[in-house]
């Protein structure tokens, strides 16, 4: 891994009013990786990313985007960067095309590679067919997508991306991690924001969890998960006076004491090794006549991650949490 820092921030604050959006962050992105800011609503990913961009001031503390101070060299910056906001930015009356070649021609690119690198950008996007329509007529999730896009043609040195999945459907979503993927194998840097463990998880080497205007935690998402307890197998047993024996059968492939549930007919045990884990328990379970009832790997959520790092639930719209992690923000 490169030891270089792409980014660097030091104490940064930032106040509305009487609001406290960044009290004191530090920050740091290695060149060529992704790291993941992982935080909830309100937490301040986006100010964070806006003082990173230039599009905001601190009033207090330091940032260096590839080695040049934000407050100092703000143009110098810019040329550095590609961005994302969290909200779609494009020209209604251009067409999704005219778009992305629009945003080429601001980078000064050859109009040859732009044509080509539009074209590759919009099938990733799903947006092939619509490309030659003007984005007036295009949905929300559409424009997302437009955004991506045309963020995306200038293959910036270093590139910030504001929750750039939410309101993306599943092929989309797909889509712009592999894009990721393909910047950073070419050497990009990208500062992601999302509220999705899975997504950090997905793309993100280091992983920086941010409430309040702070870091709480730092690491890989292993650690992260580690540190929160990692993975727990749930198996629901049919006849209760087998609990003892799923137990026993459980504590070879488990990493821990299990816990067992008389009530709920459930012994839960923690593992690590992901899926075939399961595999090994469903096996184990058979092996000692085990009848499963239900059988679950359940991974630690960005939920979990802030109870246990704060006390606190990550708010408003993780009251019912959902374990399929597809939940979508409500605006
Ligand atoms: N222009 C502004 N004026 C007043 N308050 C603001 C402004 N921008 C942000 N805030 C406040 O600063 C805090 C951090 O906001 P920020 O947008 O950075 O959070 P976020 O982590 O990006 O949240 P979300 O997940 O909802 O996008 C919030 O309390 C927000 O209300
Ligand atoms: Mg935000």
């Amino acid at each position: 891994m490169a030891s270089k820092p792409a980014v660097v921030a030091r104490g940064v604050v930032k106040r509305f009013g009487t609001v406290v959006a960044l009290d004191g962050m530090d920050l740091e992105v290695q060149e060529g990786t992704v790291l993941g800011l992982l935080g909830p609503n309100g937490a301040g990913k986006t100010t964070m990313v806006r003082i990173l961009a230039t599009l905001l001031k601190a009033d207090a503390g330091t940032a260096e985007v590839a080695g040049i101070d934000v407050a100092k060299h703000p143009n110098r910056v810019r040329a550095a960067i590609g961005l994302t906001g969290q909200y779609a930015a494009v020209d209604e009356y251009l067409t999704g095309r005219e778009n992305v070649v629009m945003v080429g021609g601001l980078y000064h690119l050859k109009p040859a590679y732009v044509r080509d690198r539009a074209d590759e950008l919009l099938d990733r996007f799903g947006l092939t067919d619509a490309a030659n329509r003007p984005v007036k007529t295009y949905s929300g999730g559409m424009r997302r997508r437009l955004d991506l896009a045309a963020s995306l043609v200038a293959k910036p040195r270093i590139l910030f991306l504001d929750e750039p999945t939410t309101g993306l459907d599943p092929r989309s979503r797909m889509g712009l991690w592999e894009v990721i993927e393909d910047l950073v194998a070419e050497g990009t840097t990208v500062l992601l924001t999302t509220q999705y463990l899975e997504e950090a998880d997905q793309l993100a080497e280091r992983v920086v969890v941010i409430d309040r205007g702070k870091v709480i935690a730092a690491g890989t998402s292993e650690e992260l998960k580690t540190q929160v307890g990692g993975d727990r197998i749930e198996v629901v047993v049919e006849d209760p006076a087998k609990l003892a024996a799923a137990a026993a059968a459980l504590a070879p492939i488990s990493d821990g004491a299990s816990v067992s549930d008389p009530v709920e007919r459930k012994v839960s045990a923690p593992v690590t090794g992901g899926s075939t884990v399961l595999v090994d328990a469903v096996r184990a379970l058979d092996e000692a006549q085990v009848g499963i009832a239900d059988i679950v790997l359940r991974r630690p959520t960005l939920d979990d991650v802030f109870l246990s790092l704060t006390g606190h639930a990550a708010e408003e719209e993780t009251q019912q949490p959902d374990k399929s992690n597809s939940r979508r923000r409500a605006r």
